[in-house]
């Protein structure tokens, strides 16, 4: 088995009375990109404080870079905290070194580098520019390098796009690639789907604080069906064809103008197919598509609050009853 730079076990926090994170387990494996996906409030924050031994668990246990205590490797990790903070008075090339020191990092090294990555995310004219005039998605992006300049083996993200503009976004995601091909593993937390599916090797969903899946974008994607569209040829308009058209497709096959929309399995394509084929009804168009990651996410996030609901009714029941 590959090495885990990430391995939590069963990780629980209460805040008061409420569990904000419910045994959570994760295991990255070295030199992936991993994303923690999560609607707002799910304990993905929480999650990641924990696995980085920035919060104590109250149940559970993590281990990082091939089974150390978190505290033990700090130097060895990068992170970018959800709360964004750089001191206002610092030059952007200065904030990064500081940065980078606090990890270890030579301070001449650290501007040297401090210049390159500025360099790269096409910074370069702030960099002596004063953290307190910059926009705010340009000190995330100075802190970004900042927390990634002494070339951590594990850097871990919380919520790194939000707040970019696209162009920005687009080159964190080069960079992000970049840095899992110079070896390191990325662990990342986001809402936007379109990152997630376009960086994650592998992803897990949090939500109402528990793990609910847990794989790679494919996989999520196979949790729902594909769905088809299918626009018969001949005129759809009177009765008979509409009935014709009906008993071919799957019971629940829904008509909208002149296509019909159906969720399909796997399996059904190929009998659909050939049933479409022999019934004369022709294809003016058709197409079978897998649901977006925005969609198993959604679909995911719902059962959670139906489930959350359920428990809750029954909470009630049982307290009426009592
Ligand atoms: N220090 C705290 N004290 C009390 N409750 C907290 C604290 N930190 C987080 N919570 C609660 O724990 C739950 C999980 O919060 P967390 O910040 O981990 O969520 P998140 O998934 O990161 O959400 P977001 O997408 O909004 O960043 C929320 O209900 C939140 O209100
Ligand atoms: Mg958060």
């Amino acid at each position: 088995m590959s090495e885990l730079s990430v391995e939590a076990k069963g990780l629980t926090k209460y805040f008061g009375g409420f569990r904000a994170v419910d045994h959570v387990s994760l295991a990255v494996p070295a030199g992936s990109i991993y994303g923690v996906l999560g609607p707002n409030g799910a304990g993905k924050t929480t999650s990641l404080r924990m696995m980085l031994g920035i919060i104590d668990p109250d149940e559970g246990e993590s281990r990082l870079l091939g089974g150390q205590r978190p505290r033990a490797v700090r130097h060895r990790i990068g992170y970018l905290p959800e709360e964004r903070g750089l001191y206002p008075g610092m030059k952007a090339r200065e904030a990064i070194a500081f940065m980078g020191a606090l990890r270890g990092l030579d301070w001449a090294e650290g501007r040297r580098r401090a210049a390159d990555f500025m360099a790269e995310l096409g910074l370069e004219r702030v960099i002596d520019g004063k953290i307190r005039k910059m926009s705010k998605g340009m000190a995330q992006m100075v802190q970004l390098i900042g927390s990634i300049v002494h070339a951590p083996d594990l850097i871990v993200l919380d919520e790194p796009f939000s707040g970019l503009d696209p162009v920005n976004q687009e080159r964190l995601e080069t960079l992000v690639r970049r840095e899992r091909d110079r070896g390191a593993t990325i662990l990342f937390s986001t809402h936007v789907m379109a990152h997630a599916e376009r960086l994650c090797d592998r992803l897990a969903i949090i939500a109402r604080g528990r793990r609910r899946f847990e794989g790679t974008v494919d996989e999520a994607r196979a949790l729902l069906p594909m769905q088809v569209r299918y626009t018969p040829r001949i005129d759809a308009g009177t009765g008979t064809d509409t009935h014709a058209i009906a008993a071919l497709l799957p019971p629940g096959a829904e008509r909208r103008g002149g296509d019909w929309h159906f969720p399909i399995a796997d399996e059904e394509v190929e009998p659909l197919l050939a049933r479409i084929t022999t019934s004369g009804l022709g294809v003016a168009g058709l197409s079978i598509t897998r649901p977006a990651l925005h969609d198993a996410f959604v679909h995911i996030v719902r059962q959670a609050d139906a489930g959350f609901s359920a428990d809750a009714a029954a909470d009630a029941i049982g307290e009426a009853a009592a």
